[in-house]
């Protein structure tokens, strides 16, 4: 039936450029569904990965309801997990390798399933595609069978990617925090100082409507904001005294330095950075420091990182002073909003200043320097 080759054809092709649009995982894996749904249409069609650490299977099936989770040990997934062989049954209650244990929890009755382990190009198991109960109270057919393997083939070398683009994300984090870390540590900052940064600068984000993409770049770019630190001397960044004019001139170059040493990346995360180092501590009535630029002249990314590393500074305890209490804290924010701080931001903050403190409380330093 030439017609419904066709079809088919048009089917796939329009779900792959749908695909290489989508760089995030569980964006890929509702979209492999729905990819599989149009070839073999099921009630449920499921594509699960596995987890090697926890020895479990997850998956993500629809907006909403998050992520979902099934043990590797189990049913006729965690059979296929380790046979690495496809399986077809179209009376699943006769099947010893079938558990009826979920179907009993969730009412639902599994009728009939095919079910298909996902390989890398290197041929290692990375998941199962399952799709199950066919529409039309009708057999899965081995015709099905040869669709879905054609069309699996394709979602395990994409998921095999995607992995691969999770670990390389994850890596980039773990240098991020580890550079972030040493500049730290040079300036007696210990404790998690940069790990609330990096959250509140997220929630800003959040609280004034950045994508979701913008919220986890801050998050991810702003521990860097003082690494021009590194490059301070010991004299002047572990100085126990105030600083005189010429060491504070010093001190503030800091932020260009930062810059600098960040601005030659591509990488997104590494461009990001070098912006919040840069501008950290202008100021949004253009008085602040290294170029004393003003409003939104500033990056939206500099502006939320000066409230957020501000806030960070007052509300805990440093070398040089205790924590601030938090009327404190809010008293000055109100009389900054509209000189140092962009007011928008300071309004977002003073009205969701519980999530703040639960930031400051969850990764409080354990031993709080005085
Ligand atoms: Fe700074
Ligand atoms: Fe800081």
């Amino acid at each position: 039936m030439p017609g419904t080759a066709d079809k088919i054809l048009q089917s796939i092709l329009s779900s792959i450029s749908q695909v290489a649009d989508s760089r995030d995982i569980e964006t890929l894996l509702m979209q492999f569904s729905r990819m599989a749904h149009e070839l073999v249409p099921a009630d449920r069609c499921t594509v699960w990965v596995f987890d090697k650490e926890r020895n479990i299977l997850w998956s993500r099936v629809a907006d909403g309801i998050g992520r979902i989770e099934s043990s590797a040990e189990e049913g006729l997934v965690g059979y296929v997990l380790k046979s690495g062989e496809p399986v077809i049954l179209n009376d699943v209650y006769a099947d010893s390798r079938f558990n009826p244990e979920v179907d009993r929890r969730t009412g639902y009755l599994t009728r009939n399933m095919i079910s298909i382990p996902l390989k890398n190009s290197d041929g290692d198991i990375l998941g199962v595609f399952q799709s199950v109960n066919k529409l039309g109270n009708i057999d899965f057919l081995e015709e099905d069978l040869k669709l879905l393997l054609f069309v699996t083939v394709y979602i395990g070398r994409e998921i095999d990617a995607a992995l691969l683009r999770d670990e390389l994300d994850a890596t980039q984090r773990e240098i991020i925090y580890t550079l972030a870390e040493a500049a730290e540590m040079r300036s007696q900052e210990m404790g998690n100082h940069v790990k609330r940064v990096s959250e509140y600068c997220r929630l800003i984000a959040e609280l004034i409507g950045l994508s979701e993409k913008d919220q986890e770049l801050i998050k991810v770019a702003s521990p860097l904001h003082d690494l021009g630190k590194i490059a301070i001397p010991d004299a002047i960044l572990l100085k126990p005294g105030r600083l005189t004019d010429e060491e504070r001139i010093l001190m503030n170059t800091h932020a260009e330095l930062g810059y600098s040493m960040l601005k030659h990346s591509n990488r997104r995360a590494f461009k990001a950075a070098a912006t919040i180092a840069y501008e950290h501590h202008e100021k949004w009535d253009g008085t602040g420091y290294p170029n004393k630029i003003a409003g939104k002249d500033i990056h939206i990314f500099g502006r939320i990182s000066a409230v957020a590393d501000v806030y960070d500074a007052l509300a805990n305890a440093r070398c040089y002073k205790p924590a601030w209490e938090h009327e404190r804290v809010i008293a000055l924010f109100q009389e900054e909003r509209g000189r140092h701080f962009d007011p928008q931001i300071v309004d977002a903050f003073l009205e969701n200043q519980e999530r703040f403190f639960e930031i400051n409380r969850t990764f409080a330093d354990a031993h709080p320097i005085d």
